[in-house]
C-alpha cells in the first residue's frame, strides 16, 4: 500500500490527528485537503498536548513531508499564530517540512466577520466554528476568491479585495449594521502575513505527483467527518467542502492513482459539537458521563460536544459514501465500564424499518432503533478482548461490512492495538 486516507466516519472529532500521527509515522508525505483551521486535531506525546489546526499531523515527524493542497481554505492570521504556537512546542517548521499550495483560498477578514455575523443575527444558527469557513468557499465557488499567491502582488490583491467587498459592504452597511476594515487596511495586512507564508508555497500537485511517481507513501489527513460533508452530511447543518474521500480527488490531487486504503476513524459512540439533528443523542446522566469521561470538549471552540450511542444507520452510510476499506474505532476506554450499554441499529422512518442512512434522510424525523449490548469493562493491558467487547466489534463489522483493523483506548501513542497492518 503506498497512499491511506484518514477519514472521519461521524461529526468529526473521532481522533483523526492521534492516527494520522501514528501512521503518519510509516510515512513520507502527509496531505491536507479541504476544510481550514475549523479542524483541531489533538495529538499528545508523553506530557505534551499538540493541537494542529491547519498544519497537517505530520509535522510532528522530521522526515514526513506535509502538504497542504489547493482545496484547503487558508487563514493567513491563523496560519501565524499556529506555526508559533507549533514552534513554541519544540517542533520543527521549516519550508522543506511544509509545503503549502499557492493556489489555497484565502480566509479575509471579512468572510469571518461574514460569518460571525450570521450566526449571531440570521435566521438559522448551523453553530459553525466562526472561522470564516463557509464565506471562504462562497467567494472560491463564486469565483471572487483571494489565493494564496495574490497576497505576494499589492495591486492584484488590492483589485481583487475590491471586488470582493462590493457585495459583502452593502451587508455590512445596511442588513448586519457592523464595522469592517478599510480595503487598504486589509492589503496591508495580508501583504505582510504574505511574507511569512511565501518561503513555504509551492506547486503541491506537482510535488504529489513526483512524490507518487517515486512511489513515496503518502497519507492524506481528512478533517471534519464524512456527516458534515456538504453533499453527504446533514444539510444544512454541515461545513462547506467535501469530508469524504471524494475531496482528496479535487482538493489535493492524486496524480493518475487512486488512493488504495481509506480508513474510516470512528468513534465507539457519537459526538456532535453545534446544532443540527442528532438521533442517538443522550440527554440523560449516562450521556454526562460519556462526555466527562471522554473529555468531549471542541478542540477548536472549547464547546461541550453532544454524546450519544453509536448509530450504525449512519456508519453504514458513511462506509459506502466515502469508500472506507477499514475502521479505526476509538475511545474504547470511554465506553469501558459504562452500564446499560446500547446501540443503534436500524431507524423507523416514513413508516418503514431502514439500517442504513442516505443523503437528504431528516434526521430530525427518525426514530432510532436500539440494540442492548453487554457492558464490557477492559482494561487494555494485554492484546486480548473481552468476549463483551468483541461481540460489540463483531457486531459493528457485521453492520457495515468491513473489518475494524485499529482499537485506540486511550489518547496517547502506545494506546492502540492494530488488528490489521497499514504501510508495513
Ligand atoms: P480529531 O479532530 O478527529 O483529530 O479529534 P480531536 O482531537 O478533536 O478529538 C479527539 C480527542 O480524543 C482528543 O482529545 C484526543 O486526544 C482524544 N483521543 C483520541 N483517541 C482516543 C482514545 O482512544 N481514547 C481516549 N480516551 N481519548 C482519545
Ligand atoms: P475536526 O477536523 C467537529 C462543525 C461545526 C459546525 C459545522 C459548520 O476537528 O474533526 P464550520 O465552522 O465548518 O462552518 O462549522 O461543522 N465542525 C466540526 N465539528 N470537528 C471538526 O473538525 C469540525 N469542523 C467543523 O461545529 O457544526
Ligand atoms: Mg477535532
Amino acid at each position: 500500500m503506498q497512499s491511506l486516507a484518514i477519514i472521519g466516519s461521524q461529526w468529526g472529532d473521532e481522533g483523526k490527528g492521534k492516527i494520522t500521527d501514528l501512521l503518519g509515522q510509516k510515512c513520507d508525505v502527509v496531505v491536507r485537503y479541504q476544510g481550514g483551521n475549523n479542524a483541531g486535531h489533538t495529538i499528545i506525546v508523553g506530557t505534551k498536548k499538540i493541537v494542529l489546526h491547519l498544519i497537517p499531523s505530520g509535522i510532528l515527524h522530521d522526515h514526513c513531508v506535509s502538504v497542504i493542497g489547493h482545496g484547503v481554505v487558508f487563514d493567513p492570521r491563523a496560519f501565524k499564530e499556529e506555526l508559533e504556537d507549533v514552534k513554541r512546542g519544540g517542533i520543527d517548521v521549516t519550508p522543506q517540512k511544509l509545503r503549502i499550495s499557492e493556489n489555497c483560498s484565502v480566509i479575509t477578514f471579512y468572510n469571518k466577520l461574514l460569518d460571525g455575523q450570521r450566526e449571531a443575527k440570521g435566521p438559522v444558527k448551523i453553530g459553525t466554528t466562526g472561522k470564516g469557513i463557509g464565506p471562504a468557499y462562497e467567494d472560491k465557488t463564486s469565483r471572487k476568491g483571494i489565493k494564496l499567491k495574490d497576497l505576494m502582488n499589492k495591486e492584484v490583491l488590492r483589485a481583487k479585495l475590491e471586488a470582493n467587498l462590493i457585495e459583502k459592504a452593502v451587508l455590512f452597511d445596511h442588513l448586519y449594521k457592523v464595522d469592517y476594515p478599510a480595503v487598504e487596511e486589509e492589503v496591508e495586512k495580508l501583504f505582510e502575513l504574505g511574507k511569512l507564508i511565501e518561503p513555504f508555497l509551492c506547486d503541491t500537485f506537482s510535488f504529489l505527483d513526483e512524490s507518487i511517481q517515486q512511489d513515496k507513501r503518502v497519507l492524506y489527513e481528512g478533517a471534519q467527518g464524512v456527516l458534515l460533508d456538504i453533499d453527504y452530511g446533514s444539510y444544512p447543518f454541515v461545513t462547506s467542502s467535501s469530508t469524504s474521500a471524494g475531496g482528496i480527488y479535487t482538493g489535493a490531487g492524486l496524480p493518475g492513482k487512486y488512493v488504495d486504503e481509506v480508513l474510516g476513524i470512528t468513534k465507539a459512540y457519537t459526538t456532535r459539537v453545534g446544532e443540527g439533528p442528532f438521533p442517538t443523542e443522550l440527554f440523560d446522566e449516562v450521556g454526562e458521563k460519556i462526555q466527562r469521561i471522554g473529555g468531549e470538549f471542541g478542540a477548536t471552540t472549547g464547546r461541550k460536544r453532544r454524546c450519544g450511542w453509536l448509530d450504525l444507520p449512519l456508519l453504514k452510510y458513511t462506509v459506502k459514501a466515502s469508500n472506507i476499506t477499514s475502521i479505526a474505532l476509538t475511545k474504547l476506554d470511554v465506553l469501558s465500564g459504562i452500564e446499560n450499554l446500547k446501540l443503534c441499529y436500524a431507524y423507523e422512518y416514513e413508516g418503514k424499518e431502514i439500517d442504513c442512512a442516505y443523503p437528504g434522510i431528516d434526521l430530525a424525523k427518525v426514530k432510532p432503533l436500539m440494540k442492548d449490548m453487554k457492558t464490557f469493562n477492559d482494561d487494555f493491558k494485554d492484546n486480548n478482548q473481552s468476549s463483551e467487547l468483541q461481540e460489540y466489534i463483531d457486531t459493528i463489522e457485521k453492520a457495515v461490512g468491513i473489518k475494524v483493523g485499529i482499537l485506540a483506548h486511550g489518547p496517547e501513542r502506545s494506546e492502540i492495538k492494530f488488528k490489521q497492518d497499514y504501510f508495513q
